[in-house]
């Protein structure tokens, strides 16, 4: 049996402002999407966290395992090969919040069938098959994702490039997570902000140009180790997001309660209208923390260096 983990993504900045250029910053974090795969007589996957398992070249299959078979194709096509397979995938990522659940359950899927097929999982290729894969279910994916999770560590990311970020997150530095419990489709938002943009293309135009600057400071404060000032860009970062028109009440609700808490900045994470909120913290008081959101699902995490690779059984 072959396994492979590939990390969840937090958005630090520039969601949305990517899908049309502009950078974003983007942090792996140690939550993983898991597939492990063997031989069988036909195509199956089964998806844990989904609950569902099936032939993924069958008539009956759901719209949330398509991307399967487009990445099934493109790896049997590159191996010519028809070996069937049983990929049993899972998962600790919450799905459609916004920390890239979709994406690194692919990529966790693609490097272990690569593998299957004899292949060493070269980065880049597990990266571009992960991408034509993610468009099945997105649209019109930035590629952030997919790359997140392939390449794990703290990426600035512009136009399909990434910059790794040398980031010294100091220990005493955490990042909270706070599920806002509402699901919701990426593509359908993508598409509203991008159809708002067209509605107001040169005031949305200023927004983006700002958008820029600010991923290009949070940089550069980033890799300072400015984390007061990162903060202070974090929340203007939010305020950019609402202008477009991804917060909600439930998701303002939680970033005030960050930043009543100490947070130092809080912001929405992914594609907003619900999912997932994060606050980063100097000094957590982890008591207060559970019990001001004990009605949500709350996940400290701590970013990562390492993208996609095999769990050694
Ligand atoms: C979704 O995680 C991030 C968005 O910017 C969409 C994308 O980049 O493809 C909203």
């Amino acid at each position: 049996m072959i396994c492979s983990r590939a990390p969840a993504k937090v958005i630090l900045f520039g969601e949305h402002f990517v899908v049309k250029g502009k950078p974003a910053i983007a942090t792996a974090v140690d939550l993983y999407a898991e597939t492990c795969i063997e031989e069988s007589e036909d195509y199956i996957v089964e998806s844990k966290q989904l609950g569902l398992k099936f032939s993924i070249f069958g008539t009956s299959i759901p719209p949330s395992l398509l991307q399967f078979r487009k990445a099934a194709e493109l790896v049997m096509n590159l191996a010519g090969s028809t070996r069937g397979f049983h990929a049993v995938v899972d998962s600790e990522i919450p799905v459609a919040a916004g920390m890239g659940s979709s994406a690194s359950t692919i990529v966790s899927f693609i490097h272990a069938l690569l593998s299957f097929y004899g292949f060493k999982p070269e980065l880049s290729l597990v990266n571009k098959m992960a991408f034509e894969a993610e468009k099945i279910v997105h649209g019109k994916p930035s590629g952030i994702d997919n790359t997140v999770a392939t390449y794990g560590g703290t990426l600035y990311y512009k136009k399909g490039q990434i910059e790794r970020l040398d980031v010294k997150w100091p220990r005493s530095l955490s990042i909270v997570v706070v599920d806002t419990g509402v699901k919701r489709s990426t593509k359908s938002i993508v598409r509203e902000v991008l159809d708002l943009y067209e509605a107001h293309p040169s005031i949305m135009s200023k927004l983006y140009d700002v958008a820029e600057e600010l991923v290009n400071e949070a940089r550069r404060r980033l890799v300072e180790g400015d984390f007061t000032s990162l903060g202070q860009l974090i929340n203007i970062n939010q305020g950019l997001l609402s202008a477009i028109g991804v917060s909600s009440r439930e998701i303002e609700e939680i970033v005030y309660r960050l930043r009543s808490l100490g947070a130092i900045g809080s912001k929405l994470s992914g594609a907003g209208r619900g999912g997932v909120v994060y606050g980063v913290f100097t000094d957590l008081n982890k008591d207060l923390l559970k019990k001001v959101f004990r009605n949500y699902t709350v996940y400290l995490v701590k970013p990562i260096n390492e993208g996609v690779h095999h769990r050694i059984l």
